[in-house]
């Protein structure tokens, strides 16, 4: 893999309150990462116009809001992210079959192919079995995953946000074309923060992760430049490198 092939793979997790930290960060790491992940937080301060200057820089933006909703709403939300110019958007796979799939036929009717990719959310990682169980859920966890990955796929939806551990068993299910989107990774070099169940970013890529989204490991490194590159060398590698 060439160095900006894995340059492609690192999402940047924009968890910061306001539009001066967006333009800081997008100034440093513009050509140092793949793409900026802007939350709900971020977009409830600020909202389009985060997108806005992000893509002003040429950076390429995951809008994570993970949609869930009634079918005809998420839908023109998608679209409406659509038009934001975003390459990757979100929503609940527990929003339902028809939610996704009116959402991709609407998004392939109103955008053709200048359309983001859209990503499903299975269950939260911060969900264990009994929060499942107070819902009414009693599936194993890891069924109920790939339960809805798969329902995913056949409703259009180009790919799934997931926990590192679940990358080989989504890939399994859904094939090799179906995009993993992965948080949860830590360099060697970085602390584990609040993450628990970690990968490197050279596990992640080589369980079939076509994506890692990783925030702290670069925003906490005193030379976060550096992180980024510290990264790529790592997935170009193949495996972990301090
Ligand atoms: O700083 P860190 O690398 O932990 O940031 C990871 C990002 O991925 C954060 O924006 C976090 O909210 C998000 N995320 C996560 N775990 C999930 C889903 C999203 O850490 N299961």
């Amino acid at each position: 893999m060439t160095r900006d092939e894995a340059r492609k793979k690192i999402i940047f997790a924009l968890d910061v309150p306001g539009m001066a930290e967006v333009r800081k960060w997008a100034e440093l790491l513009s050509n140092k990462v793949g793409m900026f992940k802007i939350g709900k937080q971020l977009f409830t301060a600020c909202g389009p116009e985060a997108v806005r200057a992000i893509r002003a820089t040429g950076g390429e933006v995951f809008l994570d809001l993970k949609y869930h909703d009634i079918p005809n709403t998420v839908a023109m939300a998608t679209v409406e992210a659509a038009r934001l110019g975003v390459q990757l958007c979100n929503l609940h796979a527990l929003g339902g079959y028809e939610m996704m799939a009116t959402t991709m036929e609407t998004l392939r009717k109103q955008c053709g192919d200048n359309r983001p990719k859209v990503l499903a959310v299975t269950i939260l990682t911060s969900s264990n079995q009994q929060t499942l169980a107070e819902i009414g859920i009693e599936t194993p966890i890891s069924d109920q995953v790939v339960r809805l990955a798969k329902l995913a796929r056949r409703a259009g939806i180009d790919g799934v946000v997931a926990s590192p551990q679940e990358v080989p068993m989504i890939r399994a299910a859904c094939g090799s074309d179906f995009l993993i989107v992965t948080p949860g990774v830590r360099p060697l070099f970085a602390s584990a923060d609040d993450q628990k169940r970690i990968m490197t970013p050279a596990e992640a890529v080589s369980a079939g992760a076509d994506y890692l989204v990783i925030g702290r490991p670069i925003s906490a490194h005193n030379d976060p430049a550096l992180a980024c590159n510290l990264i790529i060398d790592e997935i170009v590698a193949g495996k972990a490198v301090l």
